[in-house]
């Protein structure tokens, strides 16, 4: 049983992660070979009229890979949990889909990106909550 070698590939890999996206929550476009915010939700499929309703802040910083939307529709009423959520958007567009009577939270390692979806209004429903330790 390797203990301190799990502990210290686990602590550099938490710290990785925690840079990159510390990175990503104040530019986001410098740092992925692949394309962000709104030009990338809407080549991923996203309806353009629920990526225009997402505030900026959000939009702006949107690093997803993929439209986790297009697996199936979320209803009104519905509670969403969003893993990793960064800076909001799928949360954000979930919120949308759920709509006042519904409940979505986001979930992400880092806390530095909590200011950008204070900053995007998180609509009724959408309580941000923390997984880790605060970065
Ligand atoms: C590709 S981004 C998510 C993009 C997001 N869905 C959006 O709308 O822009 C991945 C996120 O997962 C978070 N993350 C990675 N590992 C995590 C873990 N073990 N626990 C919580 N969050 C984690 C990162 O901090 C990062 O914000």
């Amino acid at each position: 049983m390797e203990v301190q070698g799990d502990e210290h590939r686990f602590k550099t890999i938490r710290q990785g992660i925690l840079e990159k996206y510390r990175v990503a929550s104040v530019s986001p476009e410098t740092l992925f070979r692949y394309p962000t915010g709104e030009a990338s939700a809407l080549g991923l499929g996203y309806p353009p009229a629920l990526v225009a309703r997402v505030p900026a802040p959000s939009r702006e910083r949107f690093v997803g890979v993929g439209n986790p939307f297009a697996l199936g529709p979320i209803r009104q009423g519905e509670a969403v949990l969003d893993l990793g959520c960064g800076a909001g958007f799928d949360a954000l567009v979930a919120a949308l889909a759920v709509g006042p009577t519904g409940r979505v939270a986001g979930v992400d390692l880092s806390r530095r990106c909590w200011p950008w979806r204070r900053a995007a209004g998180l609509p009724r429903g959408c309580q941000p909550s923390n997984s880790g330790r605060p970065t």
